[in-house]
């Protein structure tokens, strides 16, 4: 089976874009790079851009871009999309020259959100990351991709199916109980190294819950605790604590879209066997009149 590599980039559709600029930079430390009026590149590492801002209004996800190792393998899997029974387009070359990847083909998962399937991303190792803001360390990229996020989907099975078509692997990793019969569940999916790469089972009216970067060093989670903390802008929605699937040390606060992002350090590498758990280790308290207890921000649960 064919299987993609990693989450290399994503798109997000902003209505401040200004505002997500001074949010990327000062809270998260990443590297802004103006890129028009409308729109800017993100940076963690040697890659080009591994997150893209486009001011459209939309505060929400706008792709998902997800790597395979090579020409080979990009047609590979699109015999394994045919075979599978999943539709896609193949993108044009100025729409990859767009992405600044050598070539990809444009799809939609089950719940609708736009996913691409590329191989060649532009690498500028003449330009070293440069972060925002003070740092204690860099972002953690490299075999385990930009991170992970948690989606809206439309229903565990069939998500579930297309992730798998795309050669990732994974299970539920958390029943939590409830006060009803049936146990809430969340599905994590993996591709590489990192315990997940995409996860789906909360409820969501965005095509997002929550994107996760990591840092190499754990003083930048605290550090980043500390700015956002101060900012008074961007509320803490989940208190610091560690994960029992991926075992990071993280937090989440507020961005300028209304979804989440979490920061985090010193997660162990994907087991490659199911496991489940019925909560955290400790910690990652919900923070009451920002999130529910299922993680979905109060502001968009009251629209
Ligand atoms: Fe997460």
């Amino acid at each position: 089976m064919i299987q993609v590599t990693e989450l290399g980039y994503m798109g997000l559709g902003v209505s401040d874009l200004a505002a997500w600029k001074q949010y990327s930079a000062e809270m998260l430390a990443l590297e802004v790079v103006d890129a028009g009026a409308k729109r800017a590149f993100l940076r963690t590492d040697y890659w080009h851009h591994r997150l893209m801002l486009e001011e459209d209004g939309s505060d929400d996800l706008t792709v998902l871009g997800f790597r395979v190792a090579g020409p080979e393998e990009f047609r590979a899997m699109q015999r394994q999309l045919s075979d599978g029974g999943v539709g896609f387009k193949a993108g044009t070359s100025a729409e990859a020259a767009d992405r600044h990847v050598l070539e990809l083909i444009k799809l939609e998962d089950p719940s609708g959100i736009p996913i691409e399937i590329f191989h060649g991303p532009h690498v500028e190792y003449d330009r070293p990351f440069h972060p925002g803001r003070r740092m204690h360390g860099r972002f953690k990229t490299g075999d385990g991709g930009l991170g992970h996020c948690i989606i809206r989907h439309a229903g565990l099975a069939p998500t579930y199916e297309f992730y798998r078509l795309l050669g990732m692997r994974g299970s539920v990793e958390y029943r939590i109980p409830t006060p009803g019969p049936s146990p809430f569940e969340i599905m994590f999916m993996h591709c590489n190294e990192r315990d997940h790469t995409v996860a789906f089972g909360l409820p969501s009216e965005k095509r997002i819950n929550h994107l996760m970067l990591e840092y190499e060093h754990f003083d930048d989670v605290g550090l980043t605790y500390e700015v956002v903390s101060a900012s008074k802008t961007y509320p803490v929605a989940i208190s610091p604590g560690r994960h029992a699937n991926d075992q990071m040390y993280s937090f989440y606060f507020m961005n300028p879209s209304g979804f989440m992002c979490e920061v985090g350090w010193g997660a162990r590498p994907a087991t490659h066997q199911s496991e489940y758990y019925a909560r955290d280790s400790y910690g990652h308290k919900p923070q009451a009149g920002v999130v529910e207890p299922g993680m979905r921000p109060v502001k968009a649960a009251a629209e």
